[in-house]
């Protein structure tokens, strides 16, 4: 039994101050969650007042992004000494903000998950179709070079530690979200492929997260859904309650 894990991405979103009312409203309701993991992701600037907040807790933090190199001349980067020093556990990869704004690619997500994985940080790598490739019929050969070329030459004993990201990009922050057919038809896709590259063991292991306009009432049937097994929230993290309800559907 795959254990749920949810997580907010906060995006470019809350001062320090704003980050810090938010993580202590999430704190009342989740600090002792052990039937879920919950993990919150502030900008780079707030993680240190958020880890300080949740440090007595069983919440995790994570980052939006990890430099693929150790140290050195990386203008605007920021390295996994750096982040684990802030007692960050995870790091989304690959998101598609990333992919589309700052051309970022499978290969440079590829280094990326495995520095991440040598350092003891667990990645969630984001995958996803955009509108276009849904309307042409290419989701599954988008979504397919995406966790070949980005989960290239990681070991079949990793898949405990790393987390898959599925977000259909045309239903981020749109409000528009996949049905609850569509993602897990998606997701056992992705189970499958990852069952081709390394085998039946890590491929029930590996933990799929569906992100994308998910909210507290869609969240139940979602969550309810064989191969999915959690959340990447956008929006609905931003607010406590929100966050919380769809924490609470996947208890
Ligand atoms: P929304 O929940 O705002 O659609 O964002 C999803 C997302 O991109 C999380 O990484």
């Amino acid at each position: 039994m795959r254990k749920k894990i949810i997580a907010g991405n906060w995006k470019m979103n809350k001062t320090v101050e704003e980050a810090v009312e938010l993580a202590n409203a999430i704190k009342l309701d989740l600090a002792e969650c052990k039937e879920v993991d919950v993990v919150l992701c502030p900008p780079f600037t707030a993680i240190k007042a958020v880890s300080d907040v949740v440090s007595e807790t069983l919440i995790n933090v994570g980052s939006q992004n990890m430099s693929s190199e150790d140290e050195g001349a990386y203008t605007g980067e920021i390295s996994h000494t750096m982040l684990k020093e802030l007692f960050v556990r995870y790091v989304i990869l690959g998101h598609s903000e990333r992919r589309e704004y700052y051309k970022e690619t499978d290969f440079w997500i590829n280094k990326k998950v495995k520095k991440a994985l040598e350092k003891n940080l667990r990645p969630i790598v984001c995958v996803g179709e955009k509108l276009e490739d849904r309307e042409g019929g290419n989701t599954e050969a988008v979504v397919e070079v995406q966790v070949r070329e980005g989960l290239k030459d990681i070991p079949a004993a990793a898949y405990t530690e790393l987390v898959i990201a599925y977000e259909p990009v045309w239903a981020i922050g749109t409000g528009k979200t996949a049905t609850s057919a569509q993602a897990q038809e998606v997701h056992a896709f992705i189970r499958g492929i990852v069952k081709d590259m390394v085998g039946a063991e890590a491929a029930d292991a590996v933990r799929i997260q569906y992100g994308g306009s998910m909210k507290p009432d869609n969240a139940p049937e979602l969550l309810s859904q064989p191969d999915i097994d959690g959340g990447l929230i956008g929006g609905a993290a931003l607010d406590a309650a929100s966050f919380f309800g769809i924490v609470k559907a996947g208890m």
